[in-house]
């Protein structure tokens, strides 16, 4: 196992050296694959079924997709014997992937009542001995050619964990009676409390992933940048200064505002960050835990593109492109960049300089999402341990606040 990961995560149980020997990889899968049953053991059938909007999936679906992503990239193409599971399964539990046929419609997964829960555990735990055959049996030539999908999908099923907190909680979220997912849930503590600015002096700087480790496609090919100078923020944006913003009619000033946010917030209704509520004058907001009153010092979460954007604006100040993070976060510039909440950046998820997807149906992971979403950076306190790093880009449209997203400033000199 090999460390290379970013301050303020711990070891990447994923981050293997090809030539990792095989308990290594079947232990990475092993606790991957626990995780995601660890995440879906307080939820009942019923709470695996849901699906709250057309951007959230069922519990249910999440751990039948993950399985499906082994079973059709790894399993079906270099497992002699193996026996797909459910015929009807790939129908119900492709995704997006055009290349790999056809596919239910993603906003009725809601519907899909059968198979139950324990159906789906049960294509797991096929998958999971057909994988582990497959990772003991497989001579050095078959294994060489199988470990990046295996690999890639240990990451992929790591982003669905992400996904299945992130949506669950959208979903308990929906019921009056506010369940709880987990009442000893706390928010994990983060760094002091002094606002500051580091600077970045002007400079040509690499961004994009440069180790030998696993990285997804869109973080390459790595490339040089002029960045600064530029004043980046060490802290996130806290609840307490937000509460300034709508204090200080943030939410009803159109000037502060790109236009297709005005609307959203317009057609939605916003008037503060996702999932707070007001009871008796004071302010809450829905956790894990349940509704917990609004702590000024902690990072702002679930607010979009559009309200990140009109919060820096009416700060006088401007989001950090994505180069301006990442060089920030390898010079060790940035506190909480990792663990508490992913932070918007101003840059368009566009590739890279030179980036080609992949050929095939692996091809459909990032590259053909690169247009109309906006680059996070960071990652945030329900992404897997070990999961992110300094060059990873994570993308939503800019609507979106259902996940853990939240933003830190930059200041450039006039
Ligand atoms: C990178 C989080 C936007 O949600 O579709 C899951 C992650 N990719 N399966 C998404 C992903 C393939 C992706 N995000
Ligand atoms: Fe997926």
């Amino acid at each position: 196992l090999k460390r290379s990961d970013p301050p303020g995560t711990s070891a990447p149980i994923l981050q293997l050296s090809a030539s990792a020997s095989r308990a290594a990889w079947l232990a990475a899968y092993e606790a991957v694959r626990g995780e995601t049953e660890r995440r879906a053991a307080p939820l009942s059938a019923e709470d695996q079924v849901v699906q709250s909007m057309p951007d959230a999936s069922p519990i249910k679906w999440h751990r039948a997709h993950v399985t499906w992503f082994f079973e059709q990239f790894l399993l079906v193409p270099y497992s002699a014997n193996y026996r797909v599971f459910d015929e009807r399964f790939p129908f119900l539990f492709n995704s997006y992937y055009v290349s790999a046929g056809p596919r239910h419609e993603r906003p009725r997964r809601g519907l899909i009542t059968r198979p139950d829960v324990e159906r789906v555990t049960a294509y797991r735990q096929h998958v999971d001995a057909a994988v582990r055959a497959l990772i003991t049996a497989a001579d050095d030539e078959l294994f060489a050619t199988v470990h990046p999908i295996l690999e890639i999908g240990l990451h992929h099923e790591q982003q669905h964990q992400e996904l299945m907190l992130t949506d669950i909680l959208h979903a308990f979220a929906q019921n009056p009676v506010l369940p709880t997912y987990d009442s000893g849930w706390r928010w994990p503590v983060t760094a002091g409390k002094v606002s500051a600015f580091a600077e970045l002096a002007e400079g040509v700087h690499t961004i994009g992933y440069g180790g030998d480790g696993f990285s997804y496609d869109n973080e390459g090919p790595a490339h040089r940048v002029l960045v600064g100078p530029v004043r980046i923020a060490r802290q996130l944006v806290t609840n307490g200064e937000w509460m300034h913003f709508m204090a200080d009619g943030g939410y009803e000033t159109p000037t502060l505002w790109l236009s297709d946010g005005w609307a959203t917030v317009q057609t939605e209704g916003w008037k503060a960050p996702g999932y707070w509520r007001e009871v008796d004058g004071a302010r809450f907001r829905l956790t894990f835990a349940g509704l917990e009153p609004v702590d000024p010092d902690l990072p702002v979460c679930h607010i979009s593109y559009y309200e990140a954007d009109a919060f820096a604006r009416w700060a006088g100040k401007h989001l950090p492109s994505e180069a301006e993070w990442e060089v920030a976060a390898r010079s060790g510039m940035l506190d909480d960049a990792f663990g508490q909440v992913w932070q918007w950046t101003r840059s368009a998820y566009l590739p890279y300089p030179g980036y080609g997807a992949a050929p095939g149906a692996l091809g459909e992971y990032n590259g053909k999402f690169m247009v109309n979403q906006m680059v996070l950076r960071g990652s945030s306190l329900a992404t897997p341990e070990g999961h992110a790093r300094n060059s990873y880009r994570n993308f939503f449209v800019p609507q979106a606040r259902w996940q853990f997203t939240g933003l830190r400033l930059v200041d450039h000199p006039d």
